[in-house]
């Protein structure tokens, strides 16, 4: 092996838990780099000084006053500096050689592909705020944003940023009691929705799911704005509802390309995003606008080690936090050139991906584990096809990565010259904490590494002490960071006490993890009833309710079993109110109404149905026992259960 373009692997001791593997860069890579050392020593320095520098580097209409005002949990970065997010991304990369660069590459599933300049979005983007200003939005309203991958929701989410509005974009796999659920939540006064989305070839009806939302309450939305997918076929037709529905394109015509951009506060709310908790109702986590466009333009170009003529690819979906920081934000911040696919690995075929990065020439790749596990599983012969050599960057996000699969991305993706970033983070944390920066920190498969510079992260016992190298304990955040969030939409006690009630001043992650001797950290896995199934998250509590809602269930629980594909996979168990019930019809059935109820994605992988469900003497069900039934362990301890013979006769569909 060339060592000098192959990169170093070094086996330094052998461990059964593959920690003391290390890998680094290839010296080119690392001669190439940005950024050197001694930015870990700058931040730890001066923590405050490192994120006033970081800050510096986007655009402010007036300086801060203050770099930190923190007053557990309660924290004010940049207090009383002004900015606009929408301008930093669009307008300050209009000067010179920028403005003609393309600032997003839409590939579609069928291969059509659209190119937008930074010019031209930036035209676009002040069009739609112009639009949403006609219609009555103003600062600080909430604009539900309910769209498929493309780039009229990018546009969305920047014309919102433009003009003050805060923007709540809605995963457009969730269902419309779902949907209905945020729009309420979060009161919003207009909602953007598409004509239709599209995935394996079929065509996905959004603006009915939004209508079924719509017509089920949602009082405080005055108006829709449907963005059609093909803009050149009929304008909006008599079934919208006139007074209420806009048509994008046609409104579109009519507005001009100069819209200035709100002077905001650096506190002000930029957006608000939902996920799931350990209870059985969603938090509208809320981003304020100088401290997150600081945190998200600095770790995508640390992070990633972004350079000029990258072409980065984000494959999440813009309606998830990875989204909203990795595909809109930091790299716009960062005036590189994004690109945005709406539609499936496996579409037309198992190649997809690959053939995209041949055609545009990717050069940072940013993907989740499921989706490597899956490629693993499908095999080299689709990748082989293809001339993967434009990639430089690897990263990971939304779950822990096994070291074999880590080592085949490395192998196989990266053609071992390319470092990979396994990346740690949260709805909540709005940037990433831990990970190597590509080509300075060294790696170890399967661990996000450390936390990046300016970041300071503990892995505590329930006492609160720090735990030593090799022993599990709880991930906590010992200082404020930029981009963290600020309270949960409306309910700030509910802030407190899911995030801060642990240790004072700490912030609780809600995973486990462990420190090993050379400080790399591994994760371990949520400690709360929070279930990954492919980096998406659900409370066990949110789909018990939901199936609580279904006449023939009594009583249910939710808990995830370990799947090869997805990390986890959900697994229920209900009992019947009417035990004489047709088994079989009942469980497709609440497989489907779950499907309805919270989204395709919540679809279980396995139901139960049995008699009783095992309870503590004060009647709470026993999670920890079905998820040994779930993964075929034999059942743990059944001390405090009221009736340990429960489980005994199960039916599973
Ligand atoms: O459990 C951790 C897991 O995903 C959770 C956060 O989920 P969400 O807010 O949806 O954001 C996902 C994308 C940032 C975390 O609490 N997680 C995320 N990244 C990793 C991870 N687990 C292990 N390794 C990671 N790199």
């Amino acid at each position: 092996m060339n060592k000098e373009k192959q990169g170093v692997l070094s086996l330094t001791e052998s461990d059964s838990k593959g920690e003391s593997r290390t890998l680094t860069a290839s010296p080119a890579f690392i001669a190439d780099r940005a950024l050197d050392d001694s930015v870990y020593a700058r931040a730890t320095r001066d923590r405050l000084g490192y994120w006033e520098e970081q800050a510096a580097q986007l655009h402010w209409f007036k300086k801060w006053d203050r770099v930190l005002d923190w007053n557990p949990p309660w924290v004010r970065w940049f207090d009383g500096g002004k900015l606009n997010a929408s301008y930093n991304c669009l307008d300050r990369h209009l000067e010179g050689e920028r403005s003609t660069k393309p600032a997003v590459i839409f590939e579609a599933e069928n291969g059509d592909s659209r190119t937008l300049t930074y010019e031209q979005l930036h035209g676009e983007v002040c069009k739609a705020a112009n639009l949403l200003k006609s219609l009555g939005v103003t600062k600080g309203d909430r604009v539900v944003i309910f769209m498929p991958m493309i780039v009229e929701t990018v546009i969305s989410m920047l014309a919102c940023a433009r003009i003050g509005a805060v923007h709540c974009v809605v995963f457009g796999g969730f269902s419309a009691e779902a949907l209905r659920e945020r729009i309420e939540d979060v009161e919003a006064k207009l909602v953007m929705t598409t004509d239709d989305g599209q995935r394996r070839g079929k065509i996905i009806n959004m603006k009915g799911i939004a209508e079924e939302a719509l017509s089920a309450g949602c009082e405080s939305v005055e108006r829709v704005i449907v963005v059609r997918r093909q803009p050149d076929k009929e304008p909006l037709g008599e079934t919208s509802n006139q007074g209420r529905d806009v048509d994008y394109h046609e409104a579109m015509k009519e507005m001009s390309t100069n819209c200035p951009a709100e002077v905001m506060d650096a506190e002000d709310m930029l957006f608000v995003l939902y996920t799931s908790g350990t209870t059985g109702k969603p938090k509208g986590v809320v981003h304020t606008t100088g401290g997150y466009m600081t945190g998200v333009a600095t770790t995508h170009k640390g992070v990633f080690d972004l350079k000029e003529n990258d072409i980065y690819w984000c494959t999440a979906d813009v309606g998830w936090i990875t989204g909203h920081s990795y595909i809109v934000y930091g790299p716009l911040a960062n005036g590189a050139t994004v690109l945005l696919y709406e539609g499936a690995p496996d579409y037309p075929a198992k190649d997809r991906y690959w053939e995209i990065i041949a055609k545009h020439k990717v050069s940072i790749l940013y993907t989740a584990p499921t989706a490597i596990r899956t490629f693993k599983k499908w095999g080299l012969s689709y990748l082989e096809k293809h001339d993967l050599s434009s990639l430089r960057v690897l990263g990971t996000v939304g779950e822990p990565i096994n070291p074999e699969v880590w080592l085949w991305y490395y192998k196989f993706v990266g053609g071992e010259r390319c470092p990979i970033c396994d990346t740690w983070w949260q709805t909540e944390t709005g940037m990433i904490m831990l990970s190597p920066l590509a080509g300075l920190s060294e790696m170890k498969p399967g661990s996000c590494s450390a936390p990046i510079p300016g970041v300071k992260v503990s892995v505590l016992s329930r006492s609160g002490e720090v735990m030593e190298w090799g022993h599990n304990g709880y991930l906590t955040v010992s200082e404020p960071w930029p981009a963290m969030m600020r309270t949960i939409y409306g309910n700030d006690n509910r802030y407190v006490k899911s995030y801060w009630s642990h240790w004072p001043g700490i912030y609780f992650t809600g995973d486990g993890a462990r420190r090993d001797k050379d400080g790399f950290f591994w994760i371990i896995g949520r400690v709360d009833d929070v279930i990954n199934v492919s980096g998406h998250r659900f409370s066990a509590m949110e789909v018990e309710n939901a199936l609580l809602e279904h006449p023939a269930v009594a009583e249910a629980a939710c808990v995830g079993k370990t799947h090869e594909v997805k990390g986890q996979a959900l697994v229920i168990f209900v009992t019947l109110r009417d035990k004489n019930a047709p088994k079989d019809e009942v469980i497709s059935d609440l497989r489907q109404f779950l499907v309805g109820r919270i989204g395709a994605f919540a679809r279980p992988d396995e139901v139960y149905v049995t008699n009783d469900l095992p309870k503590t003497r004060s009647g709470k069900i026993i999670r920890r026992l079905l998820k040994d039934i779930a993964e075929g362990r034999a059942m743990g301890d059944t001390t405090t259960m009221e009736s340990s013979h429960v489980l005994k006769e199960l039916y599973k569909g």
